[in-house]
This record gives structure tokens, C-alpha cells and sequence, in this order.
């Protein structure tokens, strides 16, 4: 079967990491954005993690003639009234880094107690070729911010949010476990049954 090619619309690692992970084992011949030669950076201005995800998607996939898969996500926290959420990446500016948004978020909620600090990740998957979008799929998982950071695996929050089913933050999980529970892996694999259903359009 010949591959079909797909550009990962993302410059987080992190999330580069998990999607490629995940999407494993299909005909794809997968692209990383760095590993295109040159890369405008994408201004996210929107206010909604959907409308965010549509336009890295159509910006990102532009010029590639394959499948262009773009992703938007954050953590929304009820007692913030939804912050950081689509501000999750530069909760902290100026230079936010993982460390300054987890130390924000902590000290914004420092006197919450436990039954308030309920909160959810989102991931929204856009998928797209030659500006026509041809998919777009929510993920969510629920969780609690804890008052320290727990565990060394994933990114952004992961140290803070604690997933009361597996009794463990999302760093404390491994890869695998967290892609089998998390709010990007729900979004990819509905994702994963649509190409699956697909993956016979086109071979470009
Ligand atoms: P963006 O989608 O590139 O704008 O960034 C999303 C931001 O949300 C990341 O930089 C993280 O701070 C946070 N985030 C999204 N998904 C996850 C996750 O799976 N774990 C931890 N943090 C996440």
C-alpha cells in the first residue's frame, strides 16, 4: 500500500511526541512542521481551541499537497473561569515556559480547597488537504489540580492534574498510559477510525 503523506501541524514537541506515537502502525509517511525548510509561525488569536485549531491547520498546510493535521489544546479550570484555556501556552508571558504556567496556576490557587479545583483538557484535532477540511474532533478529559507538581513524564500541566480514575497526575503516567486516556488520545482515535475508513482517497 503506498503511504499517505500527513503534516503534523505543531512546533510543540510534546504533542508532536503523542500523535506520531499514536497514529503508529497506519499507511502514513508522517512530517514534522521543523522539518520543513522554512516555518512561518502561525499567530493563535482565536477565542475558542476550535477556531485556534482551523487556523494553524489551513496556515500550516498551505503549501503541502498531502493530509495536514492541526491541533489545539489546553486546560480549562472551572474555578479560573476557564483559564488558562486558550492562553494555556503563554499562561505566564513574558517567555511562559511549562515551569512559569504550572507556578501561576498554583498561586492563583493556593487557598482553593480540593472539591473546587476540578478542571478538563481539551484537544481539538483539525484535519485538512489542499484547504479543504476534512475532519475536525473534540477530546476531553477530566481531572483536579493539585496543590504541588507529581510525577517526570509529559508536558505542560501534566505534573498538576491529577486523574482521579488511575489515582495518578498525567506525569505520572507513562506515555502509553496517558495516550490511552487523555483528551488528545480520545480526539485521535476517533481520528484513527476515520483514516482507517479513509485512507483510500488519494495517494498524493
Ligand atoms: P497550543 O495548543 O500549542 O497553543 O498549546 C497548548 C498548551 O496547553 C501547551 O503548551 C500546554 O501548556 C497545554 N497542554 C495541552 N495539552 C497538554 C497535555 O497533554 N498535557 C499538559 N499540558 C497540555
Amino acid at each position: 500500500m503506498i503511504d499517505i503523506k500527513l503534516l503534523i501541524a505543531t512546533t510543540n514537541q510534546g504533542k508532536a511526541k503523542e500523535i506520531s506515537a499514536y497514529l503508529e502502525g497506519l499507511p502514513l509517511s508522517v512530517t514534522f512542521l521543523l522539518e520543513l525548510n522554512s516555518l512561518d509561525i502561525y499567530e493563535e488569536d482565536s477565542l475558542s481551541f476550535l477556531e485556534n485549531a482551523r487556523g494553524k491547520n489551513l496556515f500550516y498546510g498551505r503549501k503541502w499537497e498531502g493530509l495536514t493535521l492541526g491541533e489545539d489544546s489546553g486546560l480549562a479550570i472551572d474555578c479560573l473561569q476557564g483559564a488558562p484555556g486558550v492562553r494555556s501556552a503563554r499562561f505566564s508571558d513574558p517567555g511562559a515556559t511549562d515551569e512559569k504556567n504550572i507556578a501561576k496556576v498554583l498561586k492563583l490557587m493556593e487557598d482553593v480547597p480540593e472539591e473546587e479545583r476540578k478542571a478538563r483538557f481539551v484537544s481539538c484535532l483539525v484535519l485538512s488537504q489542499k484547504g479543504k477540511i476534512l475532519a475536525e474532533i473534540t477530546g476531553e478529559a477530566r481531572g483536579v489540580i493539585t496543590s504541588t507538581k507529581k510525577g517526570r513524564f509529559g508536558f505542560g500541566y501534566d505534573p498538576i492534574f491529577y486523574y482521579p480514575p488511575l489515582d495518578r497526575t498525567f506525569a505520572e503516567l507513562s506515555p502509553e498510559e496517558k495516550n490511552a486516556v487523555s483528551h488528545r488520545g480520545q480526539a485521535l482515535k476517533q481520528l484513527k477510525t476515520f483514516l482507517q475508513t479513509h485512507c483510500n482517497w488519494t495517494n498524493t
